[in-house]
């Protein structure tokens, strides 16, 4: 472990230097390209210049079971069988650009997308059948990514699942091309938008990059009795941002330092959904529902529509919202998930652009109504019972603060939880099935997605505090009072942003499994560099 004294003396240092080699801030918080990307890539293609909506949004295929197998948690039954195996293909971001290498689950960029059911366990075959050498940097000196290691690594998490710990993806449980895991959902929950992807250690930020993710959706009945759009009126969009070259080629930028090619933040200028550059999605005038993630690296989206009518925000991460919260834009940091309904009544005969300012993302090509006008179809007003665990139910309170850390000497930059190293020994401990509280205080000065594994939780409240006084003296000073979680933030989450300069106290019933899971922040690049942390969920 870190020597806190050391820790907290050296941080403002740190931060100044990380400051110094991040020109551009955005007013997020967050900073673009740290690196000057453009000018590592000798050849860029320049998305700007491409024609706008010329390629219709591709959707990813539903996968089919591969028949059935005994059920691990109930001997005599069967449940569904999946294999999925990882290849590498082609594909066409757009129609002018040659075609890209990437990497996928069942050759599909992003991977086919799971339908599910509430407490229907189904299992998967995940199968590595990618080659045998890596085709984006990987750096050796990042925790897990030895240079002995094979090149190639991967392993499946659902990301949002309640999974035994065996199935969850321990970063460290990867194999190589050629090799399988086999892993168990049970689906012990609710509804929820959920997506898997990479989690190799050391290169997780790699793989994912290169096309490993996809959609995992859990129904259940009370979604189905909101008769919310369906079939042909709900559409997934996965939103990811690359780099490309020239060629169509993925790149991934480096640091100045061969041995150490690391970047803290990868920000692409080409921003795809679903694997499209601009697409455009053909739409009747009426209600549609869109489960959107955010599988990007590094970028926060804020989403709104070139028609500037608000996106009803109908769930989270974890399922649906208490009610629907109109919202003029949805912000989304890496991994958390939006489901929202868009009305096209109004814009019939119109396009209407979703961005996320100054990018476009995906048109909708409004067809004119063909009847007479239809009136808008109304939500219902309430979705789901969502109801809010007292801060009292709490048994434990632990106070975790989020940090950069400049390596003395070396002048290496780690981001850390609570100070602590992936591989020091194991502090957060719950007991099975009880409550605690955990204070996010960011000391940083970015914004961080902070993600508990296998379990969901509720956001309490964020309090403003003197970071730099905390940095300087290790003394806590709130100077501001608790501020609760806005609507769209008020019900069931996975991950959550924990704003620079504010403690952020989530509510989380450790609830499900036994064993070994971890929380992380959500930036890949960023846990790759030691911004995660197990946590052992104890009897
Ligand atoms: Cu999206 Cu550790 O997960
Ligand atoms: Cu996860
Ligand atoms: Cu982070």
């Amino acid at each position: 472990m870190i020597d806190r004294r050391r820790f907290l003396y050296t941080t403002a240092g740190a931060l100044l230097a990380s400051c110094r080699r991040r020109p551009e801030r955005t007013d997020a918080g967050l900073c673009e390209a740290s690196v000057p990307v453009t000018a590592r890539r000798l050849d860029p293609l320049h998305p700007d210049a491409l024609a706008r909506f010329v390629d219709p949004l591709p959707i990813p295929p539903v996968l089919k079971p591969d028949g059935t197998r005994a059920d691990p948690g109930a001997p005599g039954r069967e449940i569904p069988y999946y294999r999925v195996p990882m290849r590498e293909v082609s594909v066409a971001v757009h129609r002018d650009v040659p075609p890209t290498r990437v990497w996928t689950y069942a050759g599909s960029f992003p991977g086919p997308t799971f339908e599910t059911r509430a407490g229907r366990g189904l299992l998967v075959e995940w199968a590595n059948e990618l080659p045998g050498r890596h085709f984006l940097p990987i750096d050796h000196s990042l925790c897990g990514a030895d240079a002995d290691r094979a090149e190639v690594r991967t392993v499946v998490h659902v990301h949002g699942a309640r999974v035994p710990s065996e199935s969850d993806g321990y970063p460290e449980d990867w194999y190589t091309p050629g090799r399988s895991a086999l892993c168990h959902y049970p689906n012990e929950q609710e509804a929820a938008t959920l997506w898997y992807h990479d989690h190799a250690m050391g290169i997780e930020r790699l793989n994912q990059y290169a096309g490993l993710f996809g959609m995992f959706l859990v129904r259940d009945d009370v979604e189905d009795a909101l008769r919310l759009p369906a079939g042909a009126y709900e559409v997934p969009l996965m939103l990811s941002d690359r780099l490309l070259d020239a060629q169509g080629q993925l790149v991934y930028p480096v640091s100045d330092d061969p041995k150490a090619p690391w970047v803290p933040e990868l920000y692409g200028d080409a921003l795809l959904v679903n694997g499209k550059l601009y697409p455009y999605l053909q739409v009747e005038p009426r209600a549609y529902r869109l489960r959107i993630v955010n599988a990007s690296n590094t970028r926060v989206y804020y989403l709104s529509l070139s028609s500037g009518q608000a996106i009803e925000q109908i769930g989270s991460d974890q399922g649906l919202l208490a009610a629907p919260a109109p919202q003029p834009i949805v912000t989304l940091a890496p991994a958390e998930r939006a489901d929202v309904v868009v009305d096209f009544t109004e814009a019939a005969g119109q396009e209407v652009v979703l961005q996320n300012k100054p990018f476009q993302l995906l048109q909708f090509r409004v067809a004119p109504l063909r009847t007479a006008a239809r009136a808008k179809t109304a939500l219902p007003a309430s979705l789901r019972s969502v109801p809010r665990t007292p801060a009292a139910a709490a048994v434990k309170t632990r106070f975790l603060t989020l940090n950069e850390y400049e390596v003395p000497k070396t002048h290496a930059m780690l981001m850390l939880l609570n100070a602590a190293r992936w591989h020091d020994p194991v502090t957060e401990r719950p007991a099975l099935g009880s409550v605690e509280i955990w204070e996010l205080a960011n000391l940083t000065e970015d914004t961080h997605p902070i993600h508990l594994h296998m379990v969901r939780f509720q956001v309490l409240e964020r309090q403003a505090f003197d970071a730099d006084r905390y940095n300087s003296h290790g003394t806590m000073k709130v100077t501001g009072d608790p501020v609760p979680p806005a609507p769209e933030e008020a019900g069931w989450k996975d991950t959550v942003r924990a704003e620079p300069g504010f403690i952020t106290r989530i509510i989380v019933r450790f609830e499900g499994y036994k064993g070994r899971y971890l929380w992380h922040c959500h930036i890949l690049e960023h846990a790759a560099n030691e911004m995660m942390r197990p946590f052992e969920v104890v009897a």
